[in-house]
């Protein structure tokens, strides 16, 4: 089989699990978490190797912005911890194995040929905090909140592929605080309205939803602390190359509210579908095409693509045959 080959399957197996987030022909920010069914937190997706080792290598090179902590959350790490390794035993047998002796501990991760033996809550027997730990083994980037005074803080995280937020900014601010930055959310009483639904969530009870954005190139690290890099792309785009560069970044987001710690896991997994592969379904080709025309400008310009949004209309049009 052939290089070209082998990428063409790849790709089309992209255009059938892309989790596509529009649901009807215009976006504006509401409340959309629906119940998680099934209640898994963890998605295995062909990408899985190359994705894990980049986060490996992020957190090696950047541990400052890639991990952040504090103390009074090791319980609540070994909880998610302990949570995720029987979620991706139980659901990925074929993948990962975890056998327990008491607090003795072993997880085996068969896709990357590891196996690490550890006592359950002895954060000396890891070779990382919990968090880190089992964050090193999935392609989610994994944020802790911790609820305490009626208020959720950021309180622990490891996030390797943000879209444009950092967490050693944020490391600390209560939920309203970090979602200042994003616009008409905070004014129009959205976050407060979302933060007392997520002060009531349940364990066992989670939930799940889409956000997204425009990525230029394929990077998923797409950090403030990076922007010298990654930012100027959009002055490059232009008609001819605009469909291989662009793509619609889709974060399937999903929260859980532990049962052991006052707090709530908030997970991100993170999708890059290339608009030239987008446009080869023609019910979301056009769907985009009407969602970004009708786009508040405050949303275009807080992802990002202002600039660039009459070109993205341009190459969606001639792709639906709707030039007008
Ligand atoms: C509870 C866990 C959550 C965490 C940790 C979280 C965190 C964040 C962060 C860090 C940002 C980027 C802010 C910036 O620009 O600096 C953001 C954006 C946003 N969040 Fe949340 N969020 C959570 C849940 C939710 C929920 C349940 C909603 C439901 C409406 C929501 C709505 C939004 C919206 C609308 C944006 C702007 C995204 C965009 O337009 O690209 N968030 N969130």
């Amino acid at each position: 089989m052939t290089d070209a080959f082998k990428v063409k399957i790849k790709d089309r197996s992209l255009l059938e699990r892309f989790p596509f987030p529009f649901q009807g022909d215009s976006y504006r920010y509401s409340n959309n978490s629906r119940a998680l069914v099934p209640p898994v937190c963890i998605d295995v997706t062909p990408e899985y190797r190359e994705e894990v080792l980049e986060k490996r290598r992020l957190l090696e090179q950047y541990p400052e912005r890639t991990f952040r902590s504090f103390p009074h959350t090791l319980a609540a790490q070994w909880e998610i911890a302990g949570m995720l390794m029987h979620e991706m035993s139980h659901v990925y047998p074929r993948y990962f194995r975890l056998e327990k002796e008491g607090r003795l501990w072993t997880f085996q991760n068969k896709l990357i040929h590891e196996e690490h033996k550890f006592i359950f809550g002895e954060s000396s027997t890891l070779p990382y905090e919990p968090l880190d730990f089992i964050g090193r083994h999935v392609q989610e980037d994994l944020i802790y909140l911790q609820q305490r005074d009626g208020d959720l803080y950021m309180d622990a995280g490891q996030l390797c592929f943000p879209a444009n937020w950092s967490l050693a900014f944020d490391l600390g601010m209560t939920y309203l605080q970090f979602h200042s930055p994003v616009p008409i959310y905070s004014e129009s009483g959205l976050a407060q309205k979302v933060l007392g639904f997520l002060l009531r969530m349940e364990a066992g009870k989670p939930w799940t939803r889409l956000n997204w954005t425009i990525n230029v190139g394929d990077r998923l690290d797409t950090s403030p602390e990076e922007f010298g890099d990654w930012g100027k792309n959009k002055y490059l785009l232009h008609l001819g190359n605009v469909g291989q560069e662009v793509r619609l970044r889709t974060e399937d987001q999903r929260l859980f509210r532990l049962s052991g710690n006052n707090g709530i896991l908030f997970s991100i997994h993170t999708h890059l579908l290339p608009l030239e592969m987008l446009v080869q379904n023609q019910v979301w080709a056009e769907r985009f095409y009407k969602v970004l025309e009708d786009l508040p400008d405050p949303l275009a310009e807080y992802k990002g693509f202002i600039s660039f949004k009459p070109l993205l209309l341009e190459y969606l049009q001639d792709h639906i045959g709707a030039r007008k």
